[in-house]
């Protein structure tokens, strides 16, 4: 019998038929917590699906439930709304371990995309030995600590603007015993990059993994170039019908308004996630010099 038949079986009586057939298929676990998304008709009952699921599974000690359609990442910290703790022990902080790194965070605090794990994973494949990398958004070191754990570069620059993402950031930096390779900076990048620059920071390759599209940060990024080797620029944004021109063309109407670098080639165009019926999350890497 499956999750859902059991679930079934379990909140009997308590549900009516319309409700039932409302009834989540599955969950997201994260270590012994599990998250509910549930649709709008079944919310009101959410503490009865919350307590059968915790009998149903021993293994499950807490569990969060958040609305179909109405949880968000809202603002520049790129926050979590709309999570709720329902039953069990309260527990929010959990350590998630993908491609053998580690991510300690809070999922009410800062967000830890399953979707964008493709390109997690697939980033590091193209940062080569030696290069010395800048990320602006690092967040809990999405990208900072893969690229560390699975490149050989020669460091990594990681700046974060949320503070409970910069204390995550740093924690797993110390749980990956990646402390050689990566050093985190709090605050701004668009005030941090311009004092690395000046401390003689020139970046082989720039990631700039945060969405919306941080346009009006490339300027900053310009700033951080190799002007004799160049640099790869890691640019995300969303998209129409898969058409990644749209990040392209950022990138040369900002090089044409600062001026900072002259010459731009397209490397690679890539689509993360789909995000609705035509538009998806999109990315380029784009060499400049
Ligand atoms: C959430 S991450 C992007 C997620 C990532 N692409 C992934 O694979 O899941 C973006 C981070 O950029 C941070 N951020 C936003 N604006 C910033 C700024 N101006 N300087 C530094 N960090 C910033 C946010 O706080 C957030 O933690």
């Amino acid at each position: 019998m499956d999750f859902r038949e059991s679930l079934i079986q379990h909140v009997r009586g308590m549900l009516s038929p319309e409700e039932v057939n409302e009834l989540p298929r599955g969950f997201q676990t994260l270590e012994d917590v599990a998250i509910l998304n549930l649709k709008p008709a079944v919310w009101e009952k959410r503490a009865i699906i919350a307590t059968a699921l915790l009998e149903l599974l021993p293994y499950i000690k807490s569990v969060w439930a958040k609305k179909f359609g109405e949880a968000k990442v809202t603002g520049q910290f790129r926050k979590p709304t709309g999570i709720e703790h329902v039953a069990g022990v309260k527990k929010s902080e959990v350590i998630a371990k993908e491609n053998g790194v580690l991510f300690k965070h809070d999922f009410t605090k800062v967000i830890f995309s399953k979707g964008n794990i493709t390109e997690r994973s697939y980033l590091p494949k193209l940062v080569k030995p030696g290069e010395h990398v800048l990320d602006m958004f690092a967040g809990i070191g999405y990208f900072s600590l893969m690229i560390a754990k699975h490149a050989m570069p020669a460091h990594v620059d990681s700046c974060e603007i949320n503070p409970d993402s910069y204390d995550y950031l740093v924690e797993n930096i110390r749980l990956n015993k990646l402390g050689h390779l990566i050093t985190p900076h709090l605050g701004d990048c668009a005030r941090i990059v311009p004092e690395l620059v000046n401390a003689g920071l020139k970046a082989d390759r720039i990631v700039m993994g945060v969405f919306p599209p941080p346009k009006e940060y490339l300027a900053v990024a310009f700033l951080a170039v190799n002007h004799e080797t160049g640099t790869v620029i890691h640019y995300e944004g969303k998209v129409s019908d898969g058409d990644t021109n749209t990040l392209l063309a950022d990138v040369e109407e900002e090089a044409r308004r600062t001026g900072f670098v002259t010459r731009i080639s397209l490397l690679e165009s890539r689509l993360v996630k789909s995000l609705g019926i035509r538009t998806q999350h999109g990315v380029i890497d784009v060499l400049v010099t």
